[in-house]
């Protein structure tokens, strides 16, 4: 059904006057605005699958197969399918199934998701036999056993142990395209299908895919963001609905629970003391994951399966089993075997989150919304007064003319560029909300232009614009499939044509799963149609990232592409980590709420989306002092760190509460720009191998079971542990130190045994801790803003290991450009270590290549877990001679300060260390 203008009206009123009664109260989640599985057609329908559905290998047909590419058919009662697998580098597999040629219409495949053109490797042997065939690719380690009846996929990881299967459980099922005939019978809403008032056309049929993946050995799984759920991916199959993956605007959503959120990635990983192995199925159609962990006796896989280390007669599975709407059946494996291998893997494959301007790393100062210039300035100015640094101020939508995008509103921000000007010349940034709804509104440039050129999705009909109702009311979507579109977005970002715009200001893309308050379940309808007359249900999951990506073009181009740009985005697909960071939408002022942001903010990282966060303090609702205090001191410690809130909340800038609880505010925020040398280095790592900055405890301990699903605690690189405080009236939590590691306090240096601790934390505090045998980077001479630091001298902690040995590195540029890129980058290598019995050494040497003429110097090194005082310290430096260097020593906390090294990070030096 396509509505008629009158319908929009009606439901737009209707919309808006339910958004508006909710906005001002924390409610719940209207659960009735969303489909369940069982009102879901085609979830509906895979779900109930019992029985094995009966594919095999057609052995006798065409198999063939060239340097990389494997191909054959399959076939079962319903119908005959294409089956391709190819070697993808870095111990990667491809399989994709597919109708085969001659199919009614083509399938979309969201190969723009993915950084480029997978690499091919080349298959090192093909076996084929009467039952089975078995490819081996790389260097022959990489395994494969495809068997032919019943047909199932199993994969091998390097130390020959089966870690996946695909179609173990028989669930495989491919609904072809077909041309309606009459009189046939087919299955419930195969031709369309209604939700509430809205009937979804479905002109060629139901095109859905399902398949099941096991992860076998392994009882523990992650990923499959977004969900406010816990880090460990929980059993659905006969307990809740699936895991569901349709982007979409919840308005106040749930948690501990499987519904929907703003972002969808099908990727899982599983983990367990032997190996990681991880799974992509890029599809960018709803999709649905029923899981279940479980065991299954080992005869069940004695045919196939070699198992390193399993003893008992059973071993543990993990199993998904995916339902899209439409697209291929397309699984990447990655065979890791340690997490930081399939870390790399899917980054590869994926992309990783070019290095963030420095600025974006610090503290964001935003709320819906700054009211006016005066408003702005008075912010900022308040932040210096009390000396609490902060870099960036926001705007949310009512900084526009009538919310339309790249325009003012001429009374309140009638000199925006001197505003920006203003707040830049302390130091700091600005960013402004540019949604993907377009005014309609011929008076509107944007809408006019966009129009006149025809860029907006289409109606079912494929002929008239689609319509819905969101902020400024009647709107209209820009088609980001449609290469004009993108071009055209990107010229809306040159400081021509975005009007008072400098290259201060930067850019926030929200609603854009996309949200729609008229539409069904409050986004577009699926029948709508994009560029290419793609259905808008075989991309609706990726239209977020194809809008981001737009505006990444769009704030490379307005600098000849010499600037960083930076993007927030709410919602998100495979590959979004490439141009925007993405924060976890409208929570609430409440515990749970703070509670749930580790492992939402965990399980996007682990799946690939390194820069995340969620609101400090809570969008909805007005926290009590406690819960801002503790809200910050958590945020500080994870990646995107910004404060927000709904414009119905009462003004929580830190000097508005009592002086205890601005200081505490304060000191988190502080705590968080002491750090930043360390978290732009990760960031920085996290682009040369896809490392995550904030990664669980089982990824730098892969051999503790026992903290697999941990995820009230995480790690920051491999150096820091931090355990927030996350519930209320809390002043001492336990925490379990992973084995295997020294660990010093971190903001004492005190030593701390390995195993559960209990901790200290009355309010003001948070434990962190730092591991043995690192080196953190810190700058100790904190101002209003990261700018005005990144110059400044470092202060090293070295926590010493079980040996007396410590490594770390720290990575300086300029913080804005991409010069980096040329050359101009530096990292300095750190090193401390035994040299002789009496003697220490410790070493920092710039690496080769990197030309950056840094102002950074070390001021100060802190070494944790010495066990004497030195006799005598001295610095060797390339340049100046030899110079005895000064030191305290703390006996009962066994800790060395050597003052003033006073090196430059840009040259060589050893200071040797005498005892
Ligand atoms: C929804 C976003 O999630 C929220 O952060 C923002 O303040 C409002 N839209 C208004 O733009």
């Amino acid at each position: 059904m396509i509505l008629k203008p009158a319908d929009w009206v009606r439901m737009d009123f209707l919309a808006v006057f339910l958004f508006l009664i909710g906005i001002s109260s924390v409610g719940s989640v209207n659960r009735h605005d969303f489909k369940t599985c069982d009102q879901s057609a085609f979830c509906k329908k895979h779900r109930a699958i019992t029985e094995n559905t009966g594919y095999q290998l057609l052995s006798n047909t065409a198999v063939k197969y060239s340097s990389s590419e494997f191909r054959a058919q399959i076939q079962n009662s319903q119908n005959k399918l294409d089956l391709r697998i190819f070697g993808i580098e870095d111990s990667t597999w491809r399989i994709q199934i597919d109708e085969p040629e001659g199919a009614l219409r083509k399938r979309y495949v969201p190969e723009l998701a993915l950084n480029g053109i997978p690499k091919a490797t080349n298959f090192k042997s093909v076996e084929i036999e009467s039952d089975k065939t078995t490819i081996t690719a790389g260097d022959g380690k990489q395994k494969m056993i495809i068997q032919y009846s019943p047909f199932v996929i199993n994969v091998y990881n390097v130390f020959g142990d089966l870690v996946l299967q695909v179609n173990r459980d028989g669930k495989l099922k491919f609904e072809e395209f077909r041309k309606k005939e009459e009189g046939k019978e087919y299955p419930e809403g195969f031709w369309e299908e209604t939700f509430k008032s809205n009937t979804d056309t479905k002109p060629h049929g139901s095109s859905d895919v399902g398949a099941d993946i096991s992860f076998i050995g392994y009882r523990h799984a992650f990923g499959l963001p977004e969900h406010a759920d816990a880090f460990s991916l929980r059993t659905t199959k006969g307990t809740t609905d699936p895991f569901r993956l349709f982007n979409l605007d919840v308005f106040e959503y749930e948690l501990h629970n499987t519904m929907a959120l703003y972002v969808s990635i099908p990727y899982i990983v599983a983990h367990n003391a032997n190996s990681t192995t991880g799974m992509l199925w890029l599809n960018s159609a709803e999709t649905w994951v029923d899981t279940s962990s479980s065991e299954s006796s080992k005869s069940l896989f004695a045919k196939v399966g070699s198992f390193l280390s399993s003893s008992g007669d059973s071993i543990p599975h993990y199993d998904a089993h995916f339902m899209s709407e439409s697209g291929l059946v397309d699984i990447f494996v990655f065979t890791g075997p340690t997490p930081q291998d399939v870390q790399r893997q899917n980054a590869k494959l994926t992309g990783t989150t070019p290095l963030p301007p420095l600025f974006a790393l610090a503290y964001h100062q935003c709320r819906w919304n700054y009211n006016d210039e005066k408003d702005v300035a008075e912010v900022n100015a308040n932040f210096d007064k009390y000396d609490i640094p902060m870099d960036v101020i926001w705007l949310d939508i009512e900084h526009t003319d009538g919310k339309k995008y790249f325009t003012w509103d001429p009374n309140r921000f009638g000199t925006a560029k001197d505003m920006i000007n203003n707040v830049a010349s302390t130091g700091r940034k600005m960013v402004t909300i540019i949604d993907p709804h377009i005014k309609k509104d011929d008076n509107y440039y944007v809408y006019k232009n966009a129009k006149d050129k025809g860029l907006f999705v289409k109606r079912a009909d494929g002929v008239t614009d689609y319509e819905g109702h969101c902020w400024p009311g009647a709107s209209e979507y820009l088609d980001f499939y449609h290469p004009e579109t993108r071009s055209y977005w990107k010229s809306l970002f040159s400081f021509d044509s975005y009007q008072q715009s400098t290259k201060d200001l930067f850019t926030w893309n929200d609603m854009n799963e996309p949200s729609v308050f008229s539409g069904p379940e409050i986004t577009m309808h699926r029948d709508s149609i994009h560029y290419g007359g793609i259905e808008h249900r075989e991309v609706h999951n990726m239209y977020g990232m194809m809008y981001t990506s737009a505006s990444f073009d769009g704030l490379m181009a307005r600098t000849d592409g010499q600037d960083r740009p930076f993007i927030l985005s709410r919602a998100g697909f495979v590959g979004t980590q490439r141009t925007a960071a993405i924060w976890t939408g409208d929570n609430a002022a409440q515990w749970g709420h703070l509670e749930i942001t580790p492992p939402m903010t965990l399980s996007l990282s682990i799946a690939g989306v390194p820069f995340i966060g969620s609101d400090v303090g809570g969008f909805f609702g007005n926290p009590d002092e406690q819960l801002l205090v503790r809200w910050y001191e958590a945020g500080a410690f994870i990646p995107f760190f910004r404060a927000h809130a709904h414009i119905d909340t009462r003004r929580r800038e830190p000097w508005l509460f009592s002086e205890a609880t601005r200081l505490q505010i304060r000191d988190a925020i502080r705590r968080r720009y002491a750090l930043l040398p360390y978290w732009y280095t990760l960031f920085y790592e996290h682009t040369q191998d896809g490392s995550p900055p904030m990664r669980p405890i089982w990824y730098e301990f892969p051999k503790e079971e026992k903290l697999y699903a941990e995820h009230n605690a995480f790690m920051l690189g491999n150096a820091i542990l931090v355990r927030p405080v996350l519930t209320a009236d809390t002043y001492s939590v336990s925490i379990d130190l992973p084995q295997g590691a020294k660990w010093y306090d971190w903001e004492t240096g005190a030593a701390k045994p390995s195993g559960t601790i209990y901790a200290d934390a009355k309010l003001g505090s948070i434990p962190v801790y730092q591991r043995g045998g690192t080196i953190v980077p810190t700058w100790q001479r904190i101002r209003r803003a990261s700018s005005l630091m990144k110059d400044d001298p470092y202060t090293l902690f070295v926590a010493l290991d079980e040996n007396g040995s410590a490594s770390g590195e720290v990575y300086a540029d300029d913080g804005t450009t991409h010069e980096y890129q040329k050359g101009q980058y530096l990292v300095t290598k750190f090193q401390y270590k035994p040299e002789k019995s009496n003697k220490f050494v410790f070493i920092g040497e710039p690496s080769e290549g990197g030309k950056y003429p840094t102002k950074n110097w070390i001021e100060r090194i802190e070494v944790r877990g010495v066990k004497q005082v030195p006799q005598h310290i001295e610095i060797i430096r390339a340049s100046d001679p030899t110079e005895k260097l000064e030191f305290t020593y703390d006996r009962d906390l066994q800790k060395l300060v050597i003052r003033k090294p006073a090196v430059s990070t840009g040259q060589s030096f050893q200071i040797n260390l005498q005892f």
